[in-house]
């Protein structure tokens, strides 16, 4: 038994046995700053490093058939970092897109930007708007990306976009259902998330798609990004695929009761 037990841990994680892939993953990349830290590198180098994994995560969703793919890179509260930092940043998101979109457009992907456009440069703005139009008929695999973003900036816009109609009399204050309110948020349209990844070593939601991840599984590792490899993301999945998901539904039952 214990040679049995060693054995199947050292089977090599493969995309191949996934039995269940999630259609919307969510990754919150954090630990950059404290990964380079750890090398006595400035946090710049943590962020370059972190960028490095997109590719990579992007790599395995289309080779397992994740649809939806949502990465967190600046949250509306990371303006408070100082202003190197931010600064660096939004260079470095910049200079990634100009190099990657071309290779995402040539592997299908479509890429959307969620968050809000206040405080970004006209130039990163610009960008950002020639990524969604150049691929915007893509279909192997929709990725959003999460800059300037936070779940309660975006549930404020929902709400105060649901009000205005409501007073336009276009809706009665009986429409602003669930879906209502799912259709004004930035990922309108699309499944929730099914897994969010948080690795860095810390349990916490950071403000990501918090009305989208009512029922998302959630996990965790210790390992900060730049290290969350391909077999790390394998491992998630692997976690992923023997969840039962029972959205308040008792064990095993396929219908509402
Ligand atoms: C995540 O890594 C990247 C961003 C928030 C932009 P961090 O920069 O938060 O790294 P840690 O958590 O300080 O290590
Ligand atoms: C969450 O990481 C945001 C991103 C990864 C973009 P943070 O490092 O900002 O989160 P907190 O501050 O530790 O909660
Ligand atoms: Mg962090």
């Amino acid at each position: 038994m214990g040679l049995f037990k060693k054995w199947f841990q050292d089977v090599p994680l493969s995309s191949q046995n996934i039995t269940k892939v999630p259609l919307h993953l969510a990754i919150i990349m954090d630990g950059n700053g404290r990964w380079a830290g750890k090398r006595g590198l400035p946090r710049s180098a943590g962020h370059r490093a972190g960028m490095e994994r997109v590719r990579e995560t992007v790599e395995i969703c289309l080779e397992v058939g994740v649809k939806y793919l949502t990465l967190y890179a600046f949250s509306t509260e990371n303006w408070r970092r100082p202003v190197e930092e931010v600064n660096f940043l939004m260079d470095l998101f910049e200079k990634s897109m100009k190099v990657e979109v071309a290779k995402l457009h040539q592997h299908k992907v479509r890429v959307r930007f969620i968050g809000l456009r206040h405080g970004l440069s006209p130039t990163l703005i610009k960008l950002m708007d020639e990524s969604q139009e150049l691929t915007e008929a893509n279909d192997a695999l929709t990725l959003n990306i999460a800059i300037n973003y936070g779940g309660r900036s975006e549930i404020v816009v929902a709400t105060q976009e649901l009000l205005r109609a409501v007073v336009n009399h276009e809706i009665t204050p009986e429409g602003i259902t669930e879906s209502a309110f799912s259709n004004r948020l930035f990922t309108s349209g699309q499944p929730d998330p099914d897994l969010l990844i948080r690795p860095g070593g810390e349990h916490r939601i950071s403000n990501m798609l918090i009305w989208q991840s009512a029922y998302t599984e959630l996990y965790f590792s210790d390992l900060f990004w730049p290290d969350f490899g391909r077999e790390q993301i394998l491992k998630a999945l692997h976690y992923y695929s023997k969840r039962e998901r029972r959205f308040g539904r008792v064990e095993g039952a396929q219908h509402d009761a």
